[in-house]
């Protein structure tokens, strides 16, 4: 598997060579077939299998273990659900696959639509890397090639790719027609390539100017990122994603060499995306057209950008002048202006000060009233942690208060004597993000033992066979607080002096500081869970899936265990 992304040379039973996760003219890094493990003697780089698809392809988590799984040749269930769907969506895929090969091969035919293309400044390479195609001018053109059946027409329906006629309006006894005709084709792919949907653009003028396919069983469009797929083929060592607003400007971008780019499709960026995003790369730049439309964009995407906003990530946000999208400015001024533009791009908290000082008259004490009332919410999405500190500093610089006395008068209490008197005495970090997850998860049981009632059974169950330390505690504790609740902390230590491990329950909760709200705590407590969960579900596929490579083959009972874990895994992504 390394083997076919890295040149590899035999050296006894291992193999080595040149490192792909850094520089080197000799080879450090070591590949062991047997133990399916690689190892870098130069940068400490090494993992399993799994491990080397997540880095090297930037793949995240379930679909590096989709990929190898089917490398193995073991049965994967689809990303969208349970096995039952799989043979359905197989032909749906395959279906797809024939339709964006139709609309390439048609673009190749079609003179005024390649006219339009160079027009627009692509390459016929680009073209070909993004699969871009043409839907010919005519009502019934998939119908005719691909819909002679009954069943075949339902699947291209399935797919969105024909509309069902209202009885009145039926022609020559046809039913359906074609959804996308006389238009260019960007094909919108998944993570592993396989086209899910199209956005087809009008050439010259024409409603509405981007037609996209609907929802179907293959795609939501909340969740994909239009260019992630070529973005990672492009695999120059992916360390930032920049988001912009269109298909035309993905395409442009990478032709620049920006092959960083991907686009939200026709929606607001979403949660989802951001976590996506956030799964592959720890900066990310949105850009946006300088325009009111623009603006606002740039607002919502600020709105779901807070909660995933902690440190060691980079959110920033990049205006372009007005009238110009990225698809024209770059064409106009090259990659190199253009990257030194985003290098000046806003971080998410000067863009945040920015936008609500313009929106309140700060040179007076109401207006910065006003502001901090507005920033309040705001900061309260971003969670618990050091940039939350940082943020809060930002504004309270801005406001002129202390940023304890902020954070009092936030909380509707009079600020105290302390704070008033020594604002420039910084707070201690805080620690409740800190530590291992189990001590994570135990700390907020703890402080908050009600919140063992919002864990759901799958949440816990997740956790049934994890063996980081601590891990008998946390269940123990958990079971007995779902069964038996309790309200406050006090309650909890007494349960348990006797108990093994609670003479570690006080101690933890002296150490902590911070945790002030219950209702966070909670979501914190299931987040806590859920990547544990994660933690224990990669150490068993990982040794599944090594076991498959060394021995092609797993008993009957670890291909259900497989089975399972991939559905749990695909449960979870819904
Ligand atoms: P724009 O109107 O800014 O178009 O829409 P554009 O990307 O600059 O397109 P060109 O350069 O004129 O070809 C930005 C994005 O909003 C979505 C599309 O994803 C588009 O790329 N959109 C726009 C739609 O979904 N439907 C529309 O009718 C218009
Ligand atoms: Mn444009």
């Amino acid at each position: 598997m390394v083997g076919s992304r890295v040149q590899l040379a035999k050296a006894g039973r291992e193999y080595k060579a040149c490192c792909p996760f850094h520089t080197e003219k000799t080879a450090s890094f070591w590949v062991s077939p047997e133990k399916q493990f690689y190892h870098c003697f130069g940068c400490g780089a090494h993992g399993t299998a799994l491990r080397f698809l997540m880095e090297y392809d930037h793949l995240a988590f379930p679909e590096a273990v989709e990929e190898l799984a089917g490398r193995l040749g073991l049965p994967v269930p689809n990303e969208g659900g349970g096995d039952a769907a799989r043979p359905r969506d197989a032909s749906l895929y395959e279906l797809m696959a024939r339709v964006a090969q139709f609309y390439a091969e048609t673009l190749k035919r079609d003179e005024r639509a390649e006219r339009y293309l160079t027009q627009r400044g692509l390459t016929a390479e680009i073209v070909q890397r993004f699969g871009i195609g043409y839907a010919p001018d005519a009502w019934n053109a998939l119908l005719k090639r691909f819909g002679p059946g009954e069943r075949d027409r339902q699947t291209l329906g399935e797919l969105g790719l024909i509309i069902e006629r209202e009885r009145s309006q039926v022609r020559d006894g046809e039913q359906h027609y074609d959804r996308f005709r006389d238009r260019i084709m960007f094909p919108i792919r998944d993570s592993r390539g396989r086209a899910i949907a199209f956005g087809g653009r009008v050439i010259d003028r024409g409603e509405p100017k981007y037609l996209n396919s609907p929802e179907t069983a293959l795609f939501h469009k909340g969740r994909e990122l239009y260019g992630l797929y070529e973005t990672r083929l492009a695999r120059s060592s992916l360390k930032r994603l920049l988001v912009v607003e269109g298909y035309m400007d993905v395409v442009r971008l990478h032709q620049a060499g920006i092959a960083y780019a991907v686009a939200t499709l026709g929606t607001a960026t979403t949660a989802e995306h951001l976590m996506r995003i956030f799964r592959l790369v720890r900066e990310v730049v949105f850009a946006f057209d300088g325009d009111r439309a623009g603006r606002g964009a740039a607002w919502r995407a600020l709105q779901h950008a807070l909660p995933q906003a902690r440190e060691g990530r980079e959110i920033r946000f990049l205006f372009l002048p007005e009238g110009h999208d990225p698809d024209t400015l770059v064409g106009e001024e090259g990659r190199e202006a253009f990257e030194k533009r985003l290098e000046s791009a806003l971080p998410l908290s000067e863009y945040l000060v920015r936008e609500l000082s313009a929106q309140c008259d700060i040179a007076h004490a109401d207006g910065r009233a006003r502001f901090a009332e507005a920033a309040r919410p705001l900061v309260h999405k971003v969670p618990e942690g050091v940039y939350r500190e940082l943020l809060l500093t930002r504004v309270a610089e801005v406001v002129g208060l202390a940023p304890q006395r902020l954070q009092a008068l936030w909380a509707g209490g009079e600020p105290s004597a302390q704070a008033v008197q020594a604002p420039a005495r910084r707070r201690p970090i805080r620690s409740a993000g800190r530590g291992s997850l189990v001590r994570q998860a135990v700390v907020r049981l703890v402080r908050f033992p009600a919140t063992a009632g919002s864990v759901t059974d799958a949440e816990r169950a997740g956790i049934d066979d994890c063996t980081e330390p601590g891990a008998d505690l946390l269940r123990a504790l958990l079971d007995d607080l779902r069964e038996r609740p309790l309200k406050v902390s006090a309650q909890v230590l007494e349960r348990w002096v006797a108990k093994p491990g609670g003479e570690h329950l006080g101690r933890l909760l002296e150490r902590e500081e911070v945790l002030d709200e219950e209702a966070a705590a909670a979501v914190e407590l299931r987040a806590v869970l859920v990547k544990l969960a994660d933690t224990v579900l990669e150490r068993r596929l990982d040794a599944l899936l090594a076991k498959q490579a060394a021995t092609g083959g797993l008993s009957e009972a670890e291909l259900l265990e497989f089975q399972r874990f991939m559905n749990r895994k695909a449960d979870r992504s819904r």
